[in-house]
Parts: C-alpha cells; structure tokens; sequence
C-alpha cells in the first residue's frame, strides 16, 4: 500500500523516520509532501495513495474526493476539525486521530506561556507568580489532565469544568469540579482551554465569558482559534487593561492586537505540538495504526 504524509508543517525529521521504518518493515510504501504551499499539491499527492497522515492539514471534500484510492486517513493529533468527515464517510474511508500522543507537548506550552504571561513577557519589568493562583481547565481531556498535574507543581489550585467526565474521575486528580463555565471563569486568574471546535463551541469563548475573570486574568487559548469569539476579545482587551491573552496559533483578527502591546503572545503556525517527542508519539501511532488497519481491520480510534 502507499502511505503518504502530508503536513503542511513538517514533523520532525527523527519522526519521519520512525514512520518510514514502521511502514517499510509492514511491506507498504512512504511518499511524503512537506510544507506544500498549494492545495493543488495536496490534490496531485493523493491521487494514487491508499493511506495517509496528517497534522492540522485541511482533509476537505474535495482533498477526500480526489483521492481516489484512499482507505483510511489518520490525523497524527487530537483535534480532527480539520476532516470534513461525511466526505470521508461517503467514500468509505476511515478517519482516525491519535488521542493523548502529543498531550504532553501541548500542556507544557500551556503552562510556558502562563510563566510568560506572569512574567510580563520577559520585559524586564515586575511580575507576578503562579503559585497560590487558581487555574481553571476547560474541558478535563488529555491535555486539561496534564495542564492540570503540572500546575500543580507550580503550586496552582486546579479547577474543572468538563461536563462530559465525571465529577469522581476529575476529582481522584485533586481537581475541584464547578458546575458552569461561568463558575470555572469568576473564580480563576488563568483559564487554560482545551475544547474542541464544532457548531456548539465556535466563537463561544465571548465578551460576556471573560468578563467575568478576576482582575490580572490571563487566557490561554492551546485549542482552537475558532472558539474565541474573535471581536468579542477586542472588545475585552480595549476595556480591560489588565487583561492578558496567549495562543498557539494566531487569531483570524492578528493585526488588530497590535494596539495591546505587552498583553499577548501568538505563535503564527499552531505550535503546541511541535516537539521532537510529539511527532514521534503521533506520528509513529498513526503509522501503526494504519498498519494495524490493513492488517487486521483494526478501527480502533476511528472518529467517523
Ligand atoms: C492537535 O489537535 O493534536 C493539535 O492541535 C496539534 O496540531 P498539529 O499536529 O498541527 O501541530
């Protein structure tokens, strides 16, 4: 079978040779396309290949439509927004993610940018520190667990607010469980958010949302962009100067931070994941889990 990576932001090289040596000891074939810059490249590479691999690459319908051999599609990564997954579904081919293998890169940079954020940016000038604050996870998956195990040894109080995990299973962390976002965002100095985006969490992080953070609140956003309600966040910055936002990947609205200088950071490319140890860990999965695929059957960790 032919395997083709496609990632628009490479994984490291140690990564794809890990995948490549996964693949060729099964007997299939590795082709790869790197930092494409136009979606007709994505278009070509797909033609003739049975499997592939991606990151935060847009797998649209017509990416799938064209792609006129595929049997499965893996995204090395939690968040399979990026797959229109009925496109998927009505050419019979199977979409997968690889839950939990890049978690850790991702809650260590959630917690990096709460220290720079504290620390005014590394400006020089007097900051302030994360023991004894209180740190709210929104939404208790893999990365919020971890976010929150770090912070504790930060010496940060953790609370959560996940409707979908029970309160016992949060709890046996030494996490204190609210019962409302608002709750989870009135009492915490820094909210770090991990949902996913869909229709019912799009541009749901809003004005009414924030606002309701204590004075010196910093948000920090290593999920999605499309879950900030992006005119509603400048509205929040230009009426509270004490406000702070940090993410991983830039807002639609960049440009027009630029009046809060001091008071964000943004990573222009999506950058939580972007280890050594994360494009091996989900790089290598998805490998093996097409593998396993073709193999056996084996749909574990099918999203679709
Ligand atoms: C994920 O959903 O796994 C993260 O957003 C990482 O995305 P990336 O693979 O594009 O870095």
């Amino acid at each position: 079978m032919k395997i083709l990576i496609a990632t628009d932001k490479p994984f490291a090289p140690v990564a794809v040779n890990g995948i490549r040596t996964e693949v060729e000891k099964a007997g299939h074939e590795l082709v790869l396309l790197e930092k494409y810059t136009e979606a007709s490249q994505l278009l070509e590479a797909v033609a003739d290949v049975d499997a592939m691999i991606i990151r935060s690459d847009i797998a649209s319908k017509e990416v799938i439509d064209a792609a006129k051999h595929l049997k499965i599609i893996v995204r090395a990564g939690a968040g399979y927004d990026n797959i229109d997954l009925a496109a998927a579904t009505a050419n019979n081919v199977v979409a997968m993610n690889t839950p939990g293998q890049n978690s850790n890169a991702v809650a260590e940079l959630a917690l990096g940018m709460m220290v720079m954020a504290a620390r005014n940016f590394y400006n020089g000038k007097a900051g302030t520190e994360l023991s004894g604050k209180k740190v709210g996870i929104h939404a208790y998956g893999n990365v919020g667990k971890l976010v929150g195990k770090i912070a504790k040894g930060f010496g940060m109080e953790v609370l959560a607010f996940d409707p979908f995990v029970s309160k016992e299973e949060i709890e046996k962390d030494g996490v204190t469980v609210v019962d409302s976002v608002e709750a989870l965002y009135s009492a915490c100095e820094y909210i770090s958010l991990h949902i996913p985006a869909n229709d019912k969490t799009k541009a749901s992080i809003n004005f009414d949302l924030l606002k309701l953070m204590p004075k010196g609140a910093t948000l920090v956003n290593t999920a999605r962009k499309e879950v900030i309600h992006e005119a509603d966040m400048i509205r929040l910055m230009n009426e509270r100067a004490d406000f702070k936002y940090c993410s991983d990947i830039a807002p639609g609205n960049a440009a027009e931070f630029e009046a809060f200088d001091g008071r964000y950071f943004f990573t222009p490319k999506k950058m939580g994941a972007q280890t050594a140890e994360a494009n091996i860990n989900a790089g290598i999965a998805a490998a093996k889990q097409i593998i396993s695929f073709f193999e056996t059957g084996d749909t574990t960790f099918k999203v679709n």
